[in-house]
């Protein structure tokens, strides 16, 4: 509600965020809280540094331009011609945005290296130190690794302290993909799991997701001040004139790739005055318990398997349902096809009968399996149950 308040409210002013003239409170209440959020990170750093951005996928190309600008300045000018063969690491569990970086900044696919992970979804550091160490005897240059808090389908938090032992023996840049895992830094109780990010260069963090936010709303956060607006500026005269009577410095808009910008702060700004950081903590809490509610029910159900072993770290939940058809059966290669084939057969009959929705996914050579992600703090414990028995009373008749 209060979001919703703060969304009217900036479509009412619809005004832009390029200069403090035009914009000012907004302006101001972007460095509030950029500020706030590098606290939460744990950055020492007084100046904190940052902007926010139309979602994560953005705010995860801006980290990569700037670390590659922090290394190669001269890339602004002259182009990536004149650069060695660069590559950049990340996790096989990572979002596709970090391809799709690589593919807008002319990195080019082929020199995104992935890492293994385990059987948790987190990636595994030693990997990553033998793939570095490869692509360095190959005459390659690597500048950046990526590490999540947060994945995306298994909801896994990435060692960052571990890995930001290895960024820092080889000097390569490290970003934390928080887009989904930041929230957590909210909670007390929760945010151990996040141990090491005050080590990060940069910080990508989505409120829009986690904090309920309504979209968009996605933060990049940079612990270098000044790195970002010496990479993207450009001074156009007819916008940032230097003899402005005031500090031109609160003029942040050519910080970003944009020109005009979306004023995405406020409904923040509001949602925080409004429910104070333990406000979001209590709405946080109560989704990891959702989750371990939903952990919880399924070890015991019969028919219902996890996919990966152990209590879930953020609100994803990932399982199998196995119609009774298909238990008692030697698991061979046509058994995992046919359970292939329970989640989109089951979601499809929710969708007719127009009761509950829930996403499936494959991963690598694993059978489509469901997951549940849990963001909306008014989920009920008797909103999970009946999304269990629906699945259980959708697919227990289900032949092949
Ligand atoms: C959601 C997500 C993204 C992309 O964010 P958008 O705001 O949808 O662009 C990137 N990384 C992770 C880990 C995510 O969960
Ligand atoms: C980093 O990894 C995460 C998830 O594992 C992914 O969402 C993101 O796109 C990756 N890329 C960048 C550039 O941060």
């Amino acid at each position: 509600m209060v979001g919703l308040a703060g969304e009217w409210l900036t479509a009412t002013a619809n005004t832009n965020m390029f200069t403090y003239e035009i914009a000012p409170v907004f302006i101001i209440m972007e460095g509030l809280l950029i500020k706030k959020m590098h606290e939460l990170i744990g950055w020492r750093e007084n100046e904190a540094d940052g902007i926010f951005s139309p979602g994560g996928t953005i705010s995860n190309i801006y980290s990569v331009l700037a670390a590659r600008y922090k290394f190669y300045p001269f890339v602004k000018t002259k182009g990536m011609a004149a650069l060695p063969n660069i590559v950049l690491f990340t996790s096989e569990h990572s979002h596709y945005s970090f391809e799709k970086a690589s593919a807008v900044l002319g990195i080019g696919t082929e020199n995104v290296i992935t890492v293994k992970c385990d059987e948790r979804g987190k990636m595994i550091p030693s990997d990553l130190e033998e793939k570095i160490v490869k692509q360095k005897e190959m005459g390659h240059v690597p500048f950046y690794v990526n590490a999540t808090a947060g994945t995306t389908v298994y909801g896994a938090f990435d060692p960052l302290a571990k890995i930001a032992d290895i960024c820092e023996k080889y000097g390569l840049w490290m970003h934390v993909d928080a887009a989904w895992g930041g929230g957590l830094l909210l909670s007390k109780k929760h945010q151990f799991k996040m141990n090491g990010i005050e080590r990060a260069d940069s910080v990508t963090w989505n409120p829009h997701k986690m904090m309920s936010v309504p979209l968009q709303c996605s933060a990049i956060l940079f612990r270098e001040k000044g790195l970002l607006q010496a990479c993207n500026q450009f001074c156009a005269g007819y916008l940032f004139q230097p003899d402005k009577f005031y500090d031109v410095t609160y003029d942040t808009g050519d910080k970003t790739i944009q020109c005009g910008r979306h004023v995405d702060i406020f409904k923040l700004w509001l949602m925080w005055k409004a429910k104070g950081t333990c406000g979001f903590e209590l709405q946080i809490n109560k989704c990891l318990e959702n989750a371990d509610y939903v952990y919880k029910k399924l070890t015991c159900r019969e028919n219902f398997e996890l996919v990966f072993p152990g209590e879930p770290e953020h609100t994803n939940v990932c399982f199998w349902y196995i119609p009774p058809s298909l238990k008692g059966i030697s698991r061979d290669k046509e058994w995992n096809d046919k359970l292939h084939k329970v989640p989109a057969k089951i979601k499809a009959l929710m969708m007719e009968k127009g009761t509950v929705m829930v996403s499936y996914q494959p991963l690598k050579e694993k059978p489509n399996f469901f997951r549940i992600v849990l963001s909306n703090p008014a989920s009920k414990k008797s909103d999970i149950d009946f999304l269990l028995d629906e699945i259980e009373r959708l697919g227990h008749e289900l032949e092949f």
